[in-house]
């Protein structure tokens, strides 16, 4: 059959849609949403118009190679890093230009990448600067979060005197975890907690982390380690060189043979 040219034009006026439905989708608002981010360095573009999206209470994680984007991810999520394109909605509110302390305020708080502990400082010290983005109502909400975070860490209360410089690598990814829980943060940034850990320690930050998300903590994790991440993840997204390549439930990435090959060394 031919099409024959329809000399009548079409009729461009939208159906009329009616009242407008309540959202019958159980689907939550999502905390975290990023749209079509690209993040450049100079003339080297690191993001590629990335989307992503987190749901409050969800442990969410982003796997990918050295050098795939994942930090840059993270600090454009914090705001150290300005995209070039693209949106980050909050609570769906656009905070694209809002300042890096501001998004502190209100409760996005980063672990950065090597921990980056104030090695002079000691760990009580280290902790009370984690404070210093959001501000308390009254002194024992400042008890109450201190408590939480040496119930968590008992190690950073029998060393709270101890220069942070001088703990392990562990104690130390244990401090840069516990200075942010000071903060209080809704959506926790945990920028590859494991790296250059040795597996019994790796194995104890990741019981932590599922701990924390387990008691109501949303968190946006950035790994290498596919096993230990997906396996506690609600959900995953596979970053390859500045561009999201695929994404879904956790253990379904897990078992995906593609991501075992990369990531796992399992054909
Ligand atoms: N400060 C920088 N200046 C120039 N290029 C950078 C800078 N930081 C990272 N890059 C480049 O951006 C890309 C992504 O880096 P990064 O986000 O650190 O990756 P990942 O955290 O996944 O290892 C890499 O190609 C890296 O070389
Ligand atoms: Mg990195």
């Amino acid at each position: 059959m031919t099409r024959s040219p329809d000399p009548t034009p079409p009729d461009r006026t939208p159906p009329d849609p009616g009242p407008v439905e309540p959202t019958t989708s159980s689907a939550p608002e999502p905390l975290l949403e990023v749209r079509d981010l690209v993040v450049r360095y100079g003339r080297i573009e690191a993001l590629h118009g990335i989307a992503l999206a987190v749901a409050p209470g969800e442990l969410v994680t982003l796997l990918g190679a050295n050098g795939a984007g994942k930090s840059t991810t993270m600090r454009a999520l914090s705001g150290l890093l300005a995209p070039v394109r693209g949106e980050i909605l909050f609570e769906g509110r656009d905070i694209t230009q809002m300042a890096a302390h501001i998004r502190v305020k209100e409760g996005i708080v980063q672990v950065p990448e090597g921990r980056r502990v104030f090695p002079g400082m000691t760990v009580q010290e280290n902790l009370d600067m984690g404070c210093h983005g959001r501000k308390f109502p009254n002194k024992s909400a400042y008890r109450d979060t201190l408590d939480y975070v040496f119930e968590l860490f008992p190690r950073l209360l029998e060393r709270r005197k101890q220069a942070g410089g001088t703990m392990s690598g562990g104690e130390q990814q244990m401090l840069a975890i516990g200075r942010a829980l000071m903060a209080r943060p809704r959506l926790l940034l945990l920028d590859e907690p494991s790296m250059g850990l040795a597996p019994m320690v790796i194995q104890q930050i990741f019981g932590i982390i599922a701990k924390i998300h387990s008691e109501g903590t949303t968190i946006l994790l950035v790994e290498q380690n596919a096993q230990q991440a997906l396996s506690r993840s609600d959900r995953g997204y596979v970053l390859e060189t500045g561009t999201v390549t695929a994404a879904g439930e956790g253990r379904a990435l897990l078992g995906d043979p593609a991501i075992r090959a990369a990531y796992l060394g399992v054909a």
